[in-house]
């Protein structure tokens, strides 16, 4: 079966940002979202906020906002909006910080002020305005949800099948998903638990989603995208990426962060994606620990590419 469907990258904070954007970029077409981005720090004109928004190299893309008063929501999807080809509201994030803040998904337990909020920032701008949740706080609420939104003005909606008390354990629930589906017209985009491109086929064919989005398999793995791009297109399924191309890919991660950032900087911020590229190569684990405990750009790379000796 050929399917013309397209597929999002997850926004991720502190993960998918400018360089794995980059990265992912060079392996199919997936639609990048901003990581999320404070409407109050917005609102005070915060330079560290204003750095998430997308460069003039990567240009325009979905950027994500959370917060939970209208009005804030609202001067912040202005601000935004000339970097934006859409705006969506996180009202998912389960963090303690941001749910106790009144943000991400305690918007679910408050579906009047999350309808406020949507009709509030499609007033303020001419983009297509978007909402990202869960399945619910504790029990599946996602389909009533999901009318609200619709009904304040959304023009499309974002499906992780999991709770806020699941975090991320469990399965993502796909019949819950398909019930939001069934719930809307607006186009409903399913999340949660795409590892492989038979997932994001099931995804497809469990929930009738219109769009398909894929957060933690590709960290590591950008080669899921061109996976699911491939087996979308031909019904046939790719190789696995081979332990040269994770190296590979691996390296010019940290170039492009260390181009991006500053050699230490971006030494740092890339840590954790190194370790992901290289969960499965040979040798990684004897050289973790001085890998990891150096921001020496050369001593770095010639570990990466000692790897490649296997
Ligand atoms: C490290 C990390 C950061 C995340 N940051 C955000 C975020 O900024 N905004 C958001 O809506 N969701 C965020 N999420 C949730 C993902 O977008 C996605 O909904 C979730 O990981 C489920 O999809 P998956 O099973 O494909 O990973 C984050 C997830 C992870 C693992």
């Amino acid at each position: 079966m050929i399917y013309n469907t397209r597929v999002y990258l997850a926004p991720m904070a502190g993960v998918a940002d400018e360089v794995f954007r980059k990265i992912v970029s060079s392996y199919g077409r997936a639609i990048p979202f901003t990581e999320m981005i404070s409407a109050k720090a917005m609102h005070y004109n915060d330079k560290k906020t204003a750095a998430l928004l997308p460069s003039a190299e990567e240009g325009r893309m979905i950027v994500q906002l959370f917060g939970h008063e209208p009005g804030i929501l609202a001067e912040a999807a202005e601000k935004v909006a000339p970097f934006a080809t859409e705006i969506n509201i996180n009202m998912g994030c389960p963090m303690p910080k941001i749910e106790g803040n009144g943000d991400g998904c305690a918007l679910m337990k408050n579906p009047s002020l999350a309808g406020e909020i949507v009709t509030a920032v499609k007033k303020a701008v001419s983009l297509p305005v978007s909402v990202k949740f869960r399945m619910g706080i504790e029990s599946e609420t996602s389909p009533e949800f999901a009318k609200a939104m619709e009904n304040a003005g959304a023009d499309k909606i974002y499906i992780h099948g999991r709770t806020k008390e699941q975090l991320y354990s469990g399965k993502a629930n796909l019949s819950a998903i398909r019930r939001v589906k069934e719930s809307v017209k607006i186009p409903v985009v399913g999340n949660g638990d795409i590892f492989s491109a038979i997932d994001a086929e099931n995804m497809l064919k469990e929930t009738f989603v219109d769009e398909i989005m894929v957060g933690r398999g590709c960290l590591g793995n950008p080669f899921l995208f061109r996976e699911i791009d491939h087996y979308f297109n031909t019904g046939e399924l790719l190789p696995i990426a081979t332990a040269e191309e994770r190296i590979d890919v691996c390296k010019r991660h940290l170039l492009l962060a260390m181009e991006k950032k500053g050699e230490v900087r971006g030494i740092l911020e890339s840590r954790k994606h190194l370790a992901w590229y290289l969960k499965t190569i040979r040798g990684a684990a004897k050289i973790r620990n001085a890998l990891f405990s150096s921001v020496n750009p050369d001593e770095v790379i010639s570990m990466i590419d000692s790897l490649k000796e296997g």
